[in-house]
């Protein structure tokens, strides 16, 4: 597994976030979690505090903890700068301005933090990346992708979101990804080929809406799980 951390923008998201972005619900909370790309997120450490059964695999977990923190520290100004000048492509809902942004993504990467290296010594983040997974079929009830998979289409091509997608249901009975437009906030060109593969090889497949929405029009997640 080859990763340059220069490559990676590591911002995460909260367990609060995460609840909204796939509308979890407290039965949802209960099943075996895999967090798929969940790079320094709090959703795992927040979530093992509540008793949460949650798994996160991520290439970035090859690093150590300072090496994630020194790489989001030098990004961190430049990415609120950028979007302090695009203010038309944010919704000031969730989150109340660009330096409330801020300050959220640097708590939530602290909380990571607090949790890595315990996190890691129980198995809980583990340096894997799609589309392989190194887990037993159906080992996980719900398989939750944020921010990864359609976002990065221009990185990750259709194959690859075909196949990532196809390991996911191997390994979990749901599948849930948010959100669906790219970083030029376009509707990903793959999700109507990756909604019309799933249905045909019988999965059920639907766009749910969600309470989460930062960018303009990403308030919906699609849903794929066995029938
Ligand atoms: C924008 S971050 C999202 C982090 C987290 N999911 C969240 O929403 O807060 C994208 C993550 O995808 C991870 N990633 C990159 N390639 C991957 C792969 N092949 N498989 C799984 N994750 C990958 C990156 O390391 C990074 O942590």
């Amino acid at each position: 597994m080859v990763m340059k951390l220069d490559k990676v923008v590591p911002f995460g998201r909260s367990l609060d976030e995460y609840i909204k972005m796939f509308d979890l619900s407290t039965e949802d909370l209960q099943q075996r979690i895999l967090g798929m790309g969940d790079g320094p997120a709090s959703f795992n450490a927040e979530g093992t505090t509540k008793g949460y059964d949650i798994t996160s695999i991520d290439p970035i977990y090859q690093f150590d903890g300072a090496e994630i923190k020194q790489r989001f520290d030098k990004v961190v100004d430049n990415i609120i700068d950028q979007i302090i000048a695009t203010p038309n492509n944010w919704v000031w809902s969730y989150h109340k301005n660009p330096q409330e942004l801020k300050a959220s993504r640097i708590k939530t990467l602290e909380t990571f933090l607090q949790d890595y290296q315990l996190g890691k010594e129980a198995g809980r983040y583990q340096a894997q990346e799609l589309p392989h997974l190194d887990f037993a079929d159906q080992s996980y009830d719900l398989a939750l992708c944020s921010h990864f998979l359609f976002l990065y289409s221009e990185q990750c091509d259709r194959d690859f979101h075909v196949n990532a997608i196809a390991e996911m249901l191997r390994v979990s009975q749901e599948v849930r990804i948010f959100p669906l437009l790219t970083l030029m906030q376009e509707t990903s060109p793959y999700l109507d080929f990756v909604i019309d593969k799933f249905s045909n090889l019988g999965y059920s497949v639907v766009i749910a809406k969600v309470p989460y929405e930062l960018q303009p029009g990403a308030n919906e997640m699609l849903v794929i799980r066995a029938k």
